[in-house]
């Protein structure tokens, strides 16, 4: 149990640290501290969508809530609000993509800042949701069958992410 909740917590201090790193870039480009890298920038959007967006939220909503739906239903409302919000945030994506193609064309960061933030934003008020509403009732109620299953998948992701 204690290793599954540990790959899926060290995977939102990744997911957090590169958003961290793409707000301060975009703030501090905004403020004139450095100039805004557009290649950086689109690196740190492939990572978003490959990590948390194509790999993460799709485990959890395959394994962790799966089968937290099995065992109980008293997260079953923040769960049907989670899993929305991993529909959304491929939309959030989305449009900080479209805002940053933009940024490249006529070098107006505004519109990207205001994306980002709505997707960072987002994105961290999502994972403090999981973490404070979903991972305790996990812990309360998955039996350790359940726990295999949801290590193996995430610990699979892991390898995934390192190859
Ligand atoms: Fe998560």
């Amino acid at each position: 149990m204690q290793d599954a909740i540990s790959i899926i917590k060290d995977e939102h201090i990744s997911i957090s640290s590169v958003l961290k790193g793409l707000v301060t870039h975009v703030e501090d480009a905004l403020g004139a501290k450095r100039d805004f890298d557009p290649f950086l920038v689109s690196a740190m959007l492939d990572y978003i969508e490959t990590v948390p967006e194509r790999v993460h939220h799709p485990k959890e909503d395959q394994y962790l809530f799966r089968l937290l739906r099995k065992r109980t239903d008293k997260a079953n409302e923040a769960l049907d609000q989670l899993e929305e919000e991993h529909k959304k945030s491929k939309l959030l994506l989305k449009d900080m993509r479209v805002a940053l193609a933009q940024c490249k064309k006529d070098g107006d960061l505004k519109n990207f800042a205001e994306a980002m933030n709505s997707y960072s934003r987002f994105h961290f008020a999502h994972m403090r949701k999981e973490e404070k509403d979903v991972f305790p009732l996990a812990v309360e109620y998955l039996t350790p069958e359940d726990w295999k299953e949801v290590h193996e998948a995430f610990r699979l992701n892991m390898k995934v992410d390192m190859v």
